[in-house]
């Protein structure tokens, strides 16, 4: 038996083969603003795409597509929710809008990178996205549900 020590290589798993959603909006993500979580799932579709499109090999296009349409839209959003903080003077307004900032500069940076070729960043987006969700929306945001509620944001 010549080949009787050959090892046989295993089978290369993929990694996300069943498209399966990185993020499934949740009612524990509500913030009882009707149109703040129709856009927050707006954002958690677009993070998906990026999810989907950063674990293909070779989708610099793809992702940079993707992820200029997170960052359109995320424009979007934190320019309503700002509206809504000045409109019923929202106390943590400055605090929150230095937030936003931080959070677009960072996936802009991303976008530049991935855009670059620099580094393969898509690891350490998704973890960025994930604490996005986390961090921003279901604690930062979920601060002013409360007082935005009661002074009729809807
Ligand atoms: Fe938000
Ligand atoms: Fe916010």
């Amino acid at each position: 038996m010549p080949f009787a020590h050959t090892h046989t290589a295993p089978e290369p798993v993929p990694q996300n083969s069943t498209n399966k959603p990185l993020m499934i909006w949740r009612d524990q993500f509500s913030t009882h603003i009707p149109s703040i979580d129709r856009q927050h799932k707006v954002i958690i579709n677009h993070i998906n795409k990026v999810d989907i499109a950063a674990r293909k090999s070779n989708a610099h296009l793809e992702l940079s597509h993707v992820l200029s349409g997170l960052i359109s839209y995320t424009k979007i959003h934190f320019a309503y929710e700002e509206m809504l903080f000045r409109t019923f003077k929202y106390a943590d307004h400055d605090d929150h809008v230095v937030s936003h900032t931080r959070l677009l500069e960072k996936v802009i940076w991303y976008k530049n990178q991935s855009d670059n070729k620099e580094q393969d960043i898509a690891k350490e987006l998704l973890e960025f996205l994930i604490y996005w969700l986390r961090h921003h929306i279901l604690e930062e945001d979920m601060a002013y549900s409360h007082y935005l509620c009661q002074k009729g944001a809807r």
